[in-house]
Order: C-alpha cells, then structure tokens, then sequence
C-alpha cells in the first residue's frame, strides 16, 4: 500500500483540484499567463501543478508534511536512515555531502575520476583534497577503479584523512571494492562518501552490483534522474549511520537549496520512488535485458572491444553494472566522436562518446518494441565501418600523471588571476577547472600546474571534438591562471 502511495503527489494534485487563486507565485499563476510555447512544451496540466510553497505542500527547508513523508518513503526504500530530495541534481547533493561532514581544513581522500561537482565541493569547503590515481587500461583507453590498495597506501601517509570520496560506479559503469574501502575509512575515523550519481538502479537485483549504502557508505547521491524515472535535476542524498551529525547534513542541504524549488521535480522523484518500490526488481530486469542484447549483437563484431563481466577484478574494478554498454572503436580506424555523429544522423544518440569509446545507456525503458530495430540500425552502421577498412589509429593514452597541487582548490579559486594563451600556459598555476564532458572529470583543477604534457592533452582531445567544459574560454585558446 504504502509502495504506491505517492505523498507528494497527492498534495500538489489536492492542491490543484481546489482550484485556489493565486495570488502567490509562480507568476504564470497556474499557466494562466504562460506563454504559449511553455503551454505547448509543458501542457495546462503540468502548469497548474507548478506550485509554490504553500503550507499544505511543505518545506523543504523543514520538512513536517508530504515532503517529509515522500523523503521518509525514499530512506526506506534505500535503507537509508535520511533522505534528502536534492533538487539541484546530484551536484547539489555532493555539495551537502561535503559541507555537511566536513570543515574547512579537513583533508579528503579523492580518486581522481571524480565528477566537477566534487571540485566544486572541495572550493565551496575550503577542503585539502588529497588525491589518488584510479587504475588505467591502456587496451580501452579507459581510466576504471580506484584500488583499495591505493586508498590503504594513501591512508598510511596521511593519518589525518577525514572523509574518502569514491565515485562509484564510475561513468562506465564500474564499481569500486566499497566495502573493503568503507573498512579502511572507518579503521581510521574517516567517512565513506559515495558519489553514486549512476547508480540509483544498483542494489535491486543480484545481477547488479550492490548499492553504496549496502556497501557500508556513510552518504551517498544518486542521480535519480539518470537512470530511473526522476525529471532531469532530480537527484538524492542518502546518509545512514552515526559517524555523522544529520542535523548538520540538513544544514548543508538547506545552504545548497533553493527557497523556491520546482515541486514537479520533487514529485518526479517522488513517483520514481514509488516505481522502484512496487517493481523495481522488475524494471531492473528489463534494462539488463535490453542492454545485453546490444551488448550480445556488439560483440559479434570482431572489431569492436565491448566492455562485459572479464573487466572485473581488472584494476581496481570489483563489479560491473552491465545496463552500460561501453565499446572501444579504435580498430575500425576511426573515433568514438565519429561513430557518434554517423549514429546521430541516422537519429540514434549516445551518452557519451571519447577518442576511442562510445557509451550507450540504457534503462528499463529500452526494453520496448523499437529496441530490436533500433540494435539492427547500430549493427548495421558498424559493419559498414568494419567494410570501409579504415587503418587502426594509434592507441591513445588518456593516463596522465597527476598534477602539482600548489595551492588550495579554493585559495587558487579566490585568487587574482591573469588570462594567458593556453599554448603557453606552461608552468602556471591554473585558476580553473578544465574537463571534456562527458564525463567531466577534470583534467587539472584551480591550484594545479599546467605542464607541457597537459596542455598538449587537452588540445588532443579538443582536436578530437570533445567538447571542453570548465574554463571561461570554452575554445581553450586561453586560461585563467594565478597571478605570481
Ligand atoms: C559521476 C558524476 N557525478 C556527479 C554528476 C552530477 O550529477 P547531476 O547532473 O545530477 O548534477 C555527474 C553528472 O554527469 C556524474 O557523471
């Protein structure tokens, strides 16, 4: 019953159905004075239920009502002591999850294929990141997991470590060996902080690896979004345990929290709770389903290196979510960028896309009536690749040693600051992030040195077509640098 009962949604319907007049936000006032296209793009329905903060809709700042009781739904079905609905997407949440357990000083172990958001968190917390680099397979061009033995050797150096920062699972679908991790971190003192952005889904089958939570972290975010039913921005954070002070969590939350957030964004995460909870395992099943028959119809290409169970074990990897669908193109002779555009003109969209990969996502809602012709479509465009006979480019290794930390993320940050041409930005402090997105893991962050070997790294990927994301120059021709 209580599976499908929907709190949030039943309040901002309630509220609808009674027909008040608004003499509230938003000023649309129910759609009434919305423009046309919104109407078009959104629908009267989804306008009227855009609803303020009225006191029968709750707070989110101090939740009592249906909010807290969608929230309540959601810690439950996550085994989580506390959920937080975040509606500014996981970056949000990874914000809270810094600020809330974490002073200004406090140093945080980090592997280094974390998400900008984390480096937004370490700015935002004044905190001392102490980084490790995940393991790198040269055959896929691919950075995979973080070992536990690289968190143990990190502890052993810095005793004083307050919080590990895995993401897990990595974009790729990759997870960590967490409960060996959430054992080192906790022998010393430290919190498990999981950015779970890509694995709202994990934990609800035994085909999957098992979730964060399940895994002995002390919070974790997920992307609802991404791979369940949420609207896009919708995401959560969970906390369990006592290792951290809750109220001071809320207290971050609240901080990285709109006064106004969008209630059709709280009820979707409200509706793909309730989803999960009365079939998940079910909805689990179908995106499996879907994404091993692209997998299976892929791996018939001699030419193509698809990414399956054989990883695990490899590099720190200790579980694999196979609803990703990861595939090295570097034999056909061209690059993942091209295959995703051939695949975009044929009207086909792909999650993400480097030199040597192409990235296809799929979730439970794949598994439907266009799926099969849609994977003949794929089929079909690489044995025309396999068939044009390109020569196989040279293998690209995207390993780079980490950079110099010089200063703090946040001092560089707040630092005064030069523009300089990139080419020639050898041996400056950098003052911004850069990454290519996706997966937008930064490449150097504000504190770093620019070297040689970065700078021609990035105008490779650049010269690849990756989009950059990060510095004020999206061109790159020039960076913000500290000035000395
Ligand atoms: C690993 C990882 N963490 C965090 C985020 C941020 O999530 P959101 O887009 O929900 O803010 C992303 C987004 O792509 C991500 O890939």
């Amino acid at each position: 019953m209580l599976r499908n009962y929907k709190p949030l949604c039943e309040a901002i319907e309630k509220y609808r159905n009674n027909n008040v007049y608004p003499f509230h936000t938003p000023g649309h006032k129910g759609g009434r004075g919305a423009d046309k296209t919104l109407l078009t793009l959104m629908g009267e329905k989804a306008l009227a239920s855009d609803v303020s903060l009225m006191s029968e809709l709750d707070d989110i700042h101090n939740p009592k009502g249906c909010l807290q009781e969608a929230q309540n739904l959601a810690a439950q079905l996550y085994g989580a002591d506390v959920t937080f609905f975040a509606p500014n997407g996981t970056t949000g949440a990874i914000h809270a999850m810094l600020l809330g357990t974490l002073a200004p000083g406090d140093k945080v172990l980090v592997p280094r294929n974390a998400h900008s958001s984390v480096i937004g968190g370490l700015i935002l917390g004044g905190l001392r990141p102490v980084y490790v680099v995940p393991e790198y397979s040269l055959e896929l061009s691919l950075s995979l997991q973080v070992k536990v033995s690289a968190i143990a050797e990190a502890f052993a150096i810095h005793e004083d470590i307050s919080a590990v920062l895995v993401t897990s699972p990595n974009y790729y679908g990759m997870t960590a060996d967490l409960p060996a991790i959430a054992k080192i971190a906790h022998e010393h003192n430290a919190l498990l902080l999981v950015d779970e952005a890509h694995g709202a889904h994990l934990g609800f089958s035994q085909k999957l690896p098992a979730s964060a939570l399940q895994c002995g972290a002390d919070a974790v975010a997920q992307s609802t979004h991404k791979l369940l039913g949420a609207l896009t921005q919708s995401s959560m954070l969970h906390i369990k345990g006592e290792r951290l002070v809750r109220e001071q969590v809320a207290a971050a939350m609240s901080l990285v929290t709109t006064t106004s957030p969008n209630y059709l964004l709280l009820a979707s995460l409200d509706c793909a709770r309730s989803q999960m909870a009365t079939e998940g395992k079910l909805l689990v099943e179908h995106a499996i389903k879907a994404a091993n028959k692209l997998r299976i119809a892929l791996a018939k290409i001699p030419q193509l290196k698809v990414v399956d169970n054989r990883i695990i074990g490899q590099g720190g990897v200790a579980g694999l979510d196979s609803t990703k669908v990861m595939v090295n193109v570097r034999e056909l002779g061209v690059t993942g960028v091209y295959v995703g555009d051939e695949l975009r003109q044929s009207g086909i969209a792909v999650e993400l896309v480097d030199r040597d990969n192409i990235l296809f996502l799929l979730t439970y809602a794949d598994d439907n009536q266009e799926i099969d012709e849609i994977i003949g479509k794929i089929v079909l465009l690489f044995m025309t690749l396999v068939a044009s006979q390109k020569k196989v480019i040279a293998q690209t290794n995207y390993n780079l040693p980490l950079p110099r930390q010089v200063l703090l993320p946040r001092v560089a940050f707040y630092a005064a600051k030069k523009e300089c041409l990139f080419k020639e930005a050898m041996g400056e402090i950098c003052a911004e992030s850069i990454s290519f997105y996706p997966p937008g893991i930064p490449i150097i962050v504000p504190g770093e040195e620019l070297t040689e070997e970065i700078i021609m790294y990035c105008q490779e990927l650049k010269a690849a077509g990756i989009p950059v994301s990060g510095p004020k120059d999206s061109d790159l021709e020039s960076i913000q640098v500290v000035k000395k």
